[in-house]
């Protein structure tokens, strides 16, 4: 049942470029109905210059809060008025908070969105139990090493194909970051807890990285932080390797649990959105 839109409907959505594609809409108005708000989560595309301004113009609650997608996250942080200390560590924040008084708060949920998947996987899962691989030196590979960082990893191998990118990561994050090049994949993996894609390598990409997954040992949890209708070939690998897989979907659902409870001041009902996400890109184009 549909609910009117009311002037004293709350508006939150997710600013991206492009962003019509993002289940963020999908997975939070889905909470909205359950928890009965009257509120919407709609979806911005900016200009790709025009972010700040937009941002800007929000100043003040015109919108409660956006979540911010790619390729703003930088942006967002450069924005706030008062970052979280996590936003700060990942460099980018996909959640603006524009408060009454025109302060503009600015977090980094996707670090735990990034831990529940793995909880989800396992609730015994420990962050801190071995070295984490994360493959790619992009603002994703960033944010999930600086949340592994953050969740006492006593170790994190940054592997990627231009390897002086990975080296800034390491320089930037401190003593625990090591820095690969894709050649030196092998060594990276050995003995891992748990090796991350984050590259922007897609699903049925057929250059699709050839990572040494045999390195890894047999109890290491592999996870790719892309997601779509069907598995992506990085977990398709890691699958036939016999490791346990984690998939970017449940990353996003943990991403925006806190984000929703950041806008509307609970924490979202149970409804499987995950259900909802996977049923909405399977019928996707
Ligand atoms: P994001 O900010 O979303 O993480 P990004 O900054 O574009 O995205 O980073 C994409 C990452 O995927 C980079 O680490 C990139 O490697 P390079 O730094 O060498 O460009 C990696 N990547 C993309 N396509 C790749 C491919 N075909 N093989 C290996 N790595 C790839």
């Amino acid at each position: 049942m549909s609910r009117p839109i009311t002037g004293a409907t709350l508006v939150a959505g997710v600013a991206g470029s492009p962003v019509a594609h993002s289940l963020s809409p999908l997975v939070h108005n889905a909470w909205i109905a359950a928890a009965g708000l009257d509120a919407v989560y709609v979806a911005f595309a900016p200009h790709a210059d025009g972010f700040r301004a937009f941002a800007e113009g929000l100043r003040g609650g015109a919108v409660r809060g956006l979540n911010v997608t790619i390729p703003f996250k930088a942006d967002a942080l450069a924005v706030a008025d008062r970052p979280s200390d996590r936003a700060r560590r990942a460099g980018a924040a996909n959640l603006l908070i524009f408060e009454a008084d025109g302060t503009i708060v600015a977090d980094n949920t996707d670090g735990i969105g990034l831990l529940a998947a793995f909880a989800g996987h396992d609730p015994k899962f420990d962050p801190a139990a071995g070295p984490v691989v994360v493959v790619g030196a992009g603002g994703a590979a960033r944010g999930a090493a600086a949340a592994f960082l953050a969740a006492g990893a006593p170790e994190l191998r940054i592997v990627n194909r231009t390897r002086a990118k990975a080296d800034a990561i390491a320089l930037d994050l401190g003593s625990r970051v090591q820095a690969f090049g894709l050649a030196e994949a092998t060594a990276a993996f050995a003995g891992a807890a748990a090796v991350i894609n984050a590259t922007s390598v897609g699903l049925t990409d057929p250059q699709s990285l050839a990572l040494p997954l045999h390195a890894a040992p047999d109890r290491a949890v592999a996870m790719d932080m892309v997601y779509g209708r069907s598995r992506t070939a990085f977990l398709v690998a890691a699958a036939a390797r016999g490791l346990a897989t984690v998939d970017g979907l449940d990353m996003l659902i943990g991403q925006a649990s806190p984000s929703f409870e950041a806008f509307f001041g609970r924490p979202p009902p149970p409804v499987d959105v995950r259900a909802l996400a996977l049923a909405h890109l399977q019928a996707g184009p």
